[in-house]
């Protein structure tokens, strides 16, 4: 007599996984290795991903924690979260060769906040400190123009100079919900507050997040792939927690701990958007050695957005 497997059913979330702004920045340095030959550096991970970096390593990139741990002859690329404006110029003082994989929703991002600091606006930014795409766009402006802003309670009690011209700008990969909760703070106490156009919070974590509420309520566990430094993976955690459901964030299989899926017969799934789709397969394979799996998709939104490269790079 075989052991019959117990059941799972597996609710799969979509949109998952790569959004348009990784896509690019990993051709970017596909590309770059195919132009110039390995080694390419890379500053800082391309993408908050261990299994995109270590493929790329494999394939020739070099991942540096500083612009000055690369040589003078090599080509050198910059991460998809953005970087300090001093980034670029000290490379083009040195004569490198670089290429910048910002994504263009960042990029957007910084734009906005030169041209409000140009007008003469201070900026509250609603991010995460320590987090690579805040220190970028910190980097946009002269020190002194922008107030990093965490939490509500942050809202509540900034005090700016001239309360009268202020702006506010968001990180691109918040919870969309907390960052409801601080802007209306904000717009509470800074009536005359110049909000951006759109919300900048971008359509790939507006997504993701969307498709995991979506699911959370159907299962007993929800399991996201993503690595502990994603911003918008651990929002995805959350998302789920939110909803009442036990979460957990998994690098890939090996991470996978069965005793937290006793009893569950209804398991949610999806990635932050630096995980490979072959991550999600992966977690699948390794469910399926112990359940019978009984796979649906559950899709939010079709997503068809794609970046082109840096001019430059477009023709290879
Ligand atoms: Fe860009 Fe949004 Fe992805 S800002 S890198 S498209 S998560």
């Amino acid at each position: 007599m075989t052991d019959q497997k117990p059941v799972i059913e597996l609710l799969i979330a979509a949109p998952r996984g790569f959004c348009a702004g990784v896509d690019r920045a990993i051709r970017i340095v596909e590309v770059a290795l195919e132009r110039y030959g390995a080694p390419v550096y890379v500053r800082h991970e391309i993408v908050h991903n261990r299994f995109v970096v270590d493929s790329l390593r494999e394939k020739g990139a070099i991942f540096v924690d500083e612009l000055d741990e690369v040589p003078d002859d090599a080509p050198v690329v910059f991460s998809a979260h953005g970087v300090p404006k001093a980034v670029p110029n000290k490379a083009a003082e040195r004569g490198l060769t670089y290429v910048d994989a910002t994504c263009p929703l960042v990029s957007k991002v910084h734009r906005q906040a030169e041209r409000l600091v140009g007008g003469g606006y201070h900026i509250f930014f609603i991010g995460h400190s320590g987090h690579p795409e805040v220190i970028g766009t910190f980097g946009q402006v002269p020190q002194g123009n922008m107030t990093l802003i965490e939490t509500v309670e942050d809202a509540e009690k900034v005090a700016p100079a001239d309360p009268d011209n202020v702006a506010f700008l968001t990180q691109t990969t918040l919870s969309v919900d907390d960052t409801a909760a601080t802007v209306a703070v904000l717009k509470r106490r800074f009536p005359k507050i110049i909000a951006p156009k759109a919300d900048d919070i971008c359509y790939a974590t507006s997504n993701r997040q969307a498709a995991v509420k979506a699911i959370a309520s159907s299962c007993d566990f929800v399991l996201i792939i993503g690595a502990p430094n994603s911003s918008n993976s651990l929002r995805l955690v959350e998302v789920a927690e939110r909803e009442g459901k036990d979460a957990k964030l998994i690098q890939r299989a090996d991470d996978l701990d069965f005793e937290w899926l006793r009893g569950v017969g209804s398991l949610g799934l999806s990635a932050g958007a630096s995980a490979p789709e072959l991550l999600v397969r992966e977690v699948v394979d390794r469910i399926a050695t112990r359940f019978e799996v009984i796979e649906r998709e559950v899709e939010t939104a079709r997503e068809d957005i794609a970046f082109k490269l840096p001019r430059g790079l477009e023709a290879a």
